[in-house]
């Protein structure tokens, strides 16, 4: 069994639904930890609810010191997932998981990507552009936000009377049909 880091700084939905996936396939992968930069993020009670460890930290403990790292590594963590997590990895915990660490994000990188586009930013800016088209984005992470290797993207109609709430309607429904698989596969090969 491999095990899975999820990193995520609010709602979590998207980790429930990677640990569902990963429930119905047994035998390949468990989420074995979830991180969250906010010790009041819903993601941290769906962790409790579901069993899985899970701790809270500050930038300190991110940026200065070794405590993340050893936390990933006590807990034999294999591959991480960034689902929903405002803050950059930093060198430290990339160089020593080299393409095992993917995000997603909520539009076709690399338009709309970039610092403080995440969450209802992404899709108010979509609107405000007019596009025609928006969607998802898995990709590996490096040192930048949102620019490492694309692994999947997959894209929905923007309609002209779509809202924030409609639309991110629209990509959490892509989010939830996609993630959970890639995620799966490229473990599936570790
Ligand atoms: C998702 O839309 C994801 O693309 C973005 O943040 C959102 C997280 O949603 N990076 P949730 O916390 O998984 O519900």
């Amino acid at each position: 069994m491999k095990n899975i880091a999820v990193f995520a700084s609010g709602n979590g939905s998207n980790m429930e639904k990677i640990h569902e996936y990963l429930e119905a396939h047994p035998g390949v992968a468990q989420i074995s930890l979830v991180l969250s930069n906010r010790e009041d993020a819903y993601v941290l009670e769906r962790a409790r609810r579901l069993n899985i460890p899970n701790v809270s930290f500050n930038r300190y403990d991110l940026y200065q010191s070794p405590c993340i790292l050893n936390i990933l590594n006590k807990a034999n963590i294999d591959f991480i997932v960034l689902a929903g997590f405002l803050w950059l990895i930093p060198d430290t915990i990339i160089r020593q998981y080299p393409k095992r660490i993917v995000n997603i994000h909520p539009a076709l990188l690399p338009k709309f990507g970039g610092k403080g586009m995440f969450g209802n930013n992404v899709h108010e800016a979509v609107l405000a552009a007019k596009e025609k088209v928006s969607g998802i984005t898995i990709h590996y992470v490096n040192e930048e936000y949102d620019s490492g290797d694309i692994i999947l993207q997959k894209s929905c109609p923007v309609d002209e009377n779509d809202t924030v709430e409609s639309l991110s309607q629209k990509i959490h429904k892509l989010e939830y049909e996609y993630f959970p698989k890639v995620v799966f596969d490229l473990v599936s090969k570790l």
